[in-house]
């Protein structure tokens, strides 16, 4: 039995007070997932890559608007550059590598193609709205988490990657990203080299709440994080002990929620930059 369905089968023992479909495999697919990043060193053949691109095609997209797109990074240099900026070597690693885009660029693209009076710069322009940049940001996460699936569904393995945006501006440069186009998210693909257990998570109560925010049963909820952040603690001490943090829950968040360690700049301007207006 491997980590993943024992971890999966204590998911559902935990929560067994509920009613709980039995699992079909798209539910053990995502009860299962857990990041991976350690890769074999197999290409990953041209039909299971199609499967992936088109799962993430299929997702839904805010009004019809198609408005993300992904750069599937085959460059073993450019690679490299992405893994440096961002300080995580196992991106070399990955057979394939993705970067989601909120992308307006190429609906504006359309417009101009298209017979009509209105033109980019016009006031009443908005794929370049705040609420345009958000949609297209929901979008690529979206089509990201439908190739994500599709990767595990496969048994493969991933590891989305906010930590290319450690220097956006950086990364506009190097994947020539045109105006109306922001860089979101990378995704690593690849069969597995390792099997981590997957991680706990919240207590359903403390994180799915019914119709308003929720301090109610706040003594319960209380209750389950004390006993969440010891599973926690546990799971890194014994289950985990490699990249053991060794640290309840509250204990990791309390290190993480200050200071500058991540390094991350304000992105309002870079955001500008790209040509989205944020008073609009
Ligand atoms: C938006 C987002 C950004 C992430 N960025 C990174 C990253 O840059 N590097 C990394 O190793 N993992 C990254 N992860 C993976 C998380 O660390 C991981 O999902 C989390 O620790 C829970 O573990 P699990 O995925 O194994 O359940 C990211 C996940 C999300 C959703």
């Amino acid at each position: 039995m491997t980590n993943t369905q024992k971890t999966t089968e204590s998911i559902q023992d935990d929560q067994a007070a509920e009613a709980f479909p039995a699992p079909n495999d798209t539910i053990r697919t995502l009860l299962g997932r857990r990041s991976i990043r350690a890769f074999a060193d197999e290409p990953l053949d041209q039909g299971i890559i199609a499967a992936l691109e088109a799962s993430a095609q299929h997702a839904a997209t805010s009004r019809y608007f198609n408005e993300w797109s992904a750069i599937r990074i085959t460059d073993p240099s450019i690679a490299q550059a992405i893994a440096d900026e961002a300080h995580q070597n196992y991106i070399t690693q990955a057979p394939l590598l993705y970067i989601f885009l909120a992308d307006q660029r190429r609906n504006a693209d359309l417009i101009a193609a298209e017979e009509t009076k209105h033109s980019e710069s016009d006031d009443g322009f908005i794929l370049n709205t705040s609420y345009a940049f958000l949609q297209a940001q929901n979008d690529a996460v979206l089509a990201l988490h439908a190739m994500e699936t599709a990767a595990y569904s496969m048994n493969l393995g991933c590891v989305i990657l906010g930590s290319i945006m450690n220097d956006p501006d950086a990364l506009i440069d190097l994947l020539h990203l045109p105006k109306l186009v922001y860089p979101v998210l990378g995704l690593a693909i690849g069969k597995p080299a390792q099997d981590p257990a997957p991680k706990p998570r919240m207590p359903r109560p403390a994180q799915i709440f019914e119709n308003t925010y929720q301090r109610a049963n706040e003594e319960e909820i209380n209750k389950a994080l004390q006993d969440f952040d010891r599973t926690v603690f546990r799971y890194y001490r014994d289950i985990r002990h490699m990249d053991a943090p060794r640290k309840t829950y509250s204990q990791i968040m309390a290190d993480k929620a200050f200071g500058t360690a991540d390094g991350h700049r304000p992105m309002a301007d870079s955001i500008s930059r790209q040509g989205f207006d944020w008073t609009k």
